[in-house]
């Protein structure tokens, strides 16, 4: 499948005209296809969100190349193109609010793509209804919660109809309940609309279902594979400072005291069929 995002030898640094320059990205090698489910993961100030920044042209390369569909990021006349194809969420959602009317607010980035009225009402309208929250189309979005307010800029996102969806840490200041509300919103957005979904993410179980995932450190992409192939080797995570979903602890600390369980029983029904086949026999 062709390459929604690629990077060639991304490198970039912040204050890179001071005498104190602060290498963020490394000469990062990535290829995120069309359709793909990837998640990001890596300590704080491993690199995640100045990667991420550079998917829709926030930031742009010291060194190397980012594409997006193929457009390169470092072109200014392709940047309003690039921002069309590839939309950010990100981690705190009343930065992203900018209307005081819940569908105005949906109604912001249609409006700014010179859409018909009869377009952008049926695509807020859609979008509202994608994120679970046309009931609450006419509500003033500061009233709402954490966990709906981040839905209302997920809906913005969408009507804008983009290809691919970024996610910066979009659930890190929800509740549990509105962090499985955003989480089913990107699963759905992935497999029912076919959106690409990159998602960076701290919470560990949020990568299980992810096709691939990959592991930032030190501005340094050290890992890539499937969520099985990263979470079974624990002692690697933890060596970068991260952890495992619970499951797979689980299951490490089980091994620990003389069990021999497979780690890569990564799902919650996968863990519980391991467990049953080794204790209730
Ligand atoms: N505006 C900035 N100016 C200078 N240095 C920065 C700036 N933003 C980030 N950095 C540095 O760049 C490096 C990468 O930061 P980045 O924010 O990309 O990491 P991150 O993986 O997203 O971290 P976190 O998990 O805390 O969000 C860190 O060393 C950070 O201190
Ligand atoms: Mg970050």
């Amino acid at each position: 499948m062709a390459d929604i995002i690629k990077s060639d030898k991304l490198t970039f640094k912040y204050n890179i005209n001071s005498d104190t320059p602060k290498t963020a990205l490394s000469e990062v090698d990535i290829s995120v296809s069309s359709g793909e489910y990837l998640v990001i993961l890596g300590h704080n100030g491993s690199g995640k969100s100045s990667l991420a920044k550079h998917f829709n042209a926030v930031l742009l390369p010291c060194g190397g190349k980012v594409y997006v569909d193929g457009m390169d990021t470092s072109d200014e006349q392709l940047l309003y193109e690039i921002r069309r194809t590839c939309g950010m969420v990100f981690q705190n959602p009343d930065n992203q609010i900018v209307a005081t009317i819940t569908e105005e607010d949906v109604a912001f980035g249609p409006e700014n793509l010179g859409l018909s009225r009869k377009e952008i009402r049926s695509r807020v309208d859609d979008a509202l209804k994608t994120v679970g929250m046309y009931e609450y189309r006419e509500h003033a979005p500061h009233l709402l919660s954490g966990g709906q307010k981040q839905r209302i800029a997920v809906a913005g996102i969408i009507a804008m109809r983009p290809r691919c969806i970024v996610l910066d840490e979009p659930t890190s200041m929800l509740d549990p309940a509105g962090r499985r509300d955003i989480l089913n919103i990107i699963s759905d957005l992935n497999k029912n609309h076919g959106i690409t979904i990159i998602l960076i993410t701290h919470h560990m179980y949020e990568a299980v279902n992810a096709d691939r995932v990959i592991v930032m450190d030190q501005g340094k992409m050290v890992m890539e594979g499937t969520p099985k192939e990263i979470f079974v080797q624990v002692e690697k995570l933890n060596s970068l400072g991260l952890t495992v979903p619970q499951t797979v602890e689980l299951l490490y600390n089980l091994n620990q005291s003389g069990f021999n369980l497979p780690l890569d029983s990564i799902t919650l029904d996968e863990c519980v069929d391991t467990l049953a086949s080794q204790f209730c026999k």
